[in-house]
């Protein structure tokens, strides 16, 4: 089963076309179980999402939501937690009831309880039915990185040295935390679909290994080729290491 795929010409065509099915989502099922993504992809995305909400489009009172992860030992109040991305990209400027949404606590003391805690969150809500997904340059998913296994669970994971670096764009001089609490590959193929973005040619060769080479843990995102409802999305930078037509 391959993940369908879709090429678009820009960021903000992408926006427009995974805010849609997230908005379709929201329409059909007012009280949807939502999976969120960080970093830079996802951000046109969100703008999209609060624009369709302020022109009463969409509501998120009724919704639930968990991210795919969080770095250990940022509380959420520091500027480059996903708690704080989120607050400040998505959550305050939409409707949705703070109780209600999810991301693990990278403050717990007990890393192992707060991953069974995060599992059982997700089962309670009934499951997550559509989850946004980013890629890593290194192909990494939430942050699977290059080893993990396909049947992974929310766990404590330390982070590449290529992925600290990329990330070092959001802590303003300061130190990019070693570990981090993720989604395992194996909670995120549980979630009924998936629609994994990217943009720029800085993807383009992970987005190649993930669709065309035999999935592997060597590159976590080739998992989503086990799902029977996935979705890329990708602009032509992305996708121009694919073979055949695009
Ligand atoms: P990016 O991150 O959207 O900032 O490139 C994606 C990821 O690392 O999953």
């Amino acid at each position: 089963m391959s993940p369908r795929l879709i090429v678009l010409d820009d960021a903000a065509a992408i926006a427009r076309h995974v805010a849609a099915m997230f908005a379709g989502l929201l329409t059909d099922r007012p009280n949807a179980v939502l999976g969120l993504a960080t970093g830079g992809t996802p951000v046109p995305i969100y703008q999209a999402l609060i624009a369709r909400h302020r022109a009463g489009e969409i509501s998120f009172r009724d919704a639930a939501s968990f991210n795919l992860d969080e770095y250990v030992g940022l509380p959420r109040t520091h500027p480059a937690s996903f708690a704080y991305f989120m607050a400040t990209t998505l959550f305050d400027h939409v409707d949705i009831t703070p109780s209600r949404t999810h991301i693990p606590d990278g403050m717990a003391t007990d890393a192992e309880a707060e991953s069974a805690r995060y599992e059982a969150a997700i089962a309670k809500a009934g499951g997550i039915d559509l989850q946004l997904l980013g890629i890593g340059a290194n192909g990494h998913v939430g942050f699977n990185e290059p080893g993990s296994a396909f049947a992974s669970r929310t766990r404590k994971v330390t982070l590449t040295a290529s992925t600290r670096a990329a990330n070092r764009r959001f802590f303003a001089g300061g130190e990019v935390p070693e570990q981090a609490l993720t989604m395992g590959i194996g909670t995120i193929l549980e979630a009924r679909a998936l629609v994994l973005v990217a943009t720029g040619a800085g993807k383009a060769e992970a987005i190649a290994r993930m669709l065309q080479a035999p999935p592997s843990p060597d590159c976590p995102a080739s998992a989503l080729q086990l799902h029977p409802d996935a979705t890329v999305v990708c602009d032509r930078e992305a996708a121009r290491l694919l073979d055949g037509p695009a």
